[in-house]
């Protein structure tokens, strides 16, 4: 058994999660003696293996190659490689809860659990997507504390699944109190990035990262209205979208209608409400158009492709996750469209590829049950689908991915 470095460059806490495992892989293979701590010991044990617990381009690959170099070490206890690290990397997240309050509990739990491992001279990077002054609230505590450790944070912007890739070639923000932290995190950064650095006031950071997240849930609220709109006076999107976008350039930014959702669009999208006193009109709209899209897919069947008669009728749903080609299935409308399909119809069937769930069902018997078939999430397969096991059904494609939809909505 290989034996534990007695020290680490950086040692990140949540090191076995969506943020945390390819940062602490990239460090790895830069060269960085880096510890992964994770109070998910399953997903420490296949790390360990060098299998990544969930879906990552080129995941398990980069992972072994960390694990032979020796510079990587996986552990859910103990937690004193906190105080063998220089730089303490901290990835747990700020939920928002059911009354779409933040809740900053998270991460002062966090830090005061691992508290006694804390000391002089280390940074903190945080790097997960915090409410506005945070990190300065912590740099508080810590001098509060008489404690010399900096605080600095790194926020993460990499699309998940992409995550290895995209940190290695995207530029880092990076922000600090003082000269030295952000001179570390520099470095830091350079040994695994080629993006370069961009520098920021923490505060201008935390707010940096949140408007990124909030504009583009906005942008594809923006195209899911614009969709619901056409939709229900009858007029094709699809060819709308395309009479909007063909050889046109300045409209190549408007995304193509779907479920926006996932762990961290949303969320950030209120935390930024609540951070502006719940004054941030365009975010809040964003989130009821987007959290209506479910209903509004079933209404329509209902009412406009099914004659009043869904109740007659069954329903398949192609894809759980919250996104195309990925395993992951937090905070997925795909559940809610489930469960709002329950409603209303006679059954309601649904598959995806890359969650296991004993609820899904396979996807031949889903197709053959169905009358009509929503596709939920695009995954690359579901185009796949040979036509005819679709013929005479009612198909709802609002992501125009089946390439033999003739509209969005009907086959
Ligand atoms: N997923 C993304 O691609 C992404 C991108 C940018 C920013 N973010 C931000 O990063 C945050 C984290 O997201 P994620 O997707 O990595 O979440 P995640 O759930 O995949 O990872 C968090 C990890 O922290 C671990 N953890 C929780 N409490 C712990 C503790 N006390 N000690 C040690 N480990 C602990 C969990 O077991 C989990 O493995 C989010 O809140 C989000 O703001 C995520």
């Amino acid at each position: 058994m290989a034996t534990k470095p007695r020290r680490f460059d950086v040692c990140i806490i949540g090191g076995a999660g969506h943020v945390g495992l390819p940062l602490g892989v990239t460090m790895a293979l830069g060269g960085l003696q880096v510890a992964l701590l994770d109070i998910n010991k399953k997903a420490i044990a296949q790390i360990k293996k060098g299998r990544f617990p969930f879906k990552e381009e080129d995941g398990d690959v980069s992972l072994r190659k960390a694990l032979k170099k020796g510079t990587l070490t996986a552990l859910a206890a103990p937690v004193s490689v906190i105080a063998k690290s220089d730089v303490v990397v901290v990835v747990i997240g700020t939920p928002v809860d059911e009354y779409l309050n933040p809740q900053f509990g998270a991460l002062d739990q966090v830090i005061e659990k691992y508290l006694p491992h804390f000391r002089d001279g280390q940074t903190i990077m945080l790097r997960s997507t915090l409410f506005p002054g945070s990190a300065e609230r912590l740099q508080r505590y810590f001098e509060k504390k008489k404690l010399k450790v900096s605080v600095a944070f790194c926020p993460e912007r990499v699309i998940e699944g992409k995550a290895i890739r995209e940190i290695q070639i995207m530029p880092q923000i990076i922000s600090a109190f003082d000269k030295e932290t952000l001179q570390r995190m520099k470095e830091l950064f350079a040994k695994i990035s080629k993006g370069g650095t961009v520098v920021a006031q923490p505060m201008e950071a935390e707010l940096a990262k949140l408007y990124s997240n909030a504009w583009r849930y906005i942008t594809f609220a923006t195209a899911n209205q614009f969709y619901t709109m056409a939709t229900e006076r009858g007029v094709d999107y699809t060819r709308i979208y395309r009479a909007m976008t063909d050889k046109y350039e300045r409209m190549q930014s408007l995304p193509r209608p779907g479920f926006a959702a996932g762990p961290c669009l949303f969320k950030d999208t209120m935390q930024l409400a609540a951070f502006n006193q719940n004054h941030f009109f365009l975010g809040h709209s964003a989130m009821l158009v987007n959290e209506g899209l479910p209903r509004f897919i079933v209404e329509h069947i209902k009412h406009r492709l099914c004659n009043n008669d869904l109740h007659e009728k069954t329903i398949g749903i192609l894809g759980m996750t919250f996104k195309a080609d990925s395993d992951d299935t937090r905070d997925s409308l795909s559940f809610k469209l489930r469960k709002m399909a329950k409603l209303e119809a006679k059954a309601v069937y649904a598959h995806d590829f890359y969650h296991k769930d004993p609820s899904l069902s396979r996807l031949d018997a889903l197709l053959k049950k169905s009358d009509i078939i929503i596709v939920a999430t695009p995954h690359k397969r579901y185009a796949q689908i040979p036509k005819e096991k679709l013929k005479n059904k009612i198909i709802v494609d609002i992501w125009n991915h089946l390439p033999y939809t003739k509209t969005a909505i009907e086959l």
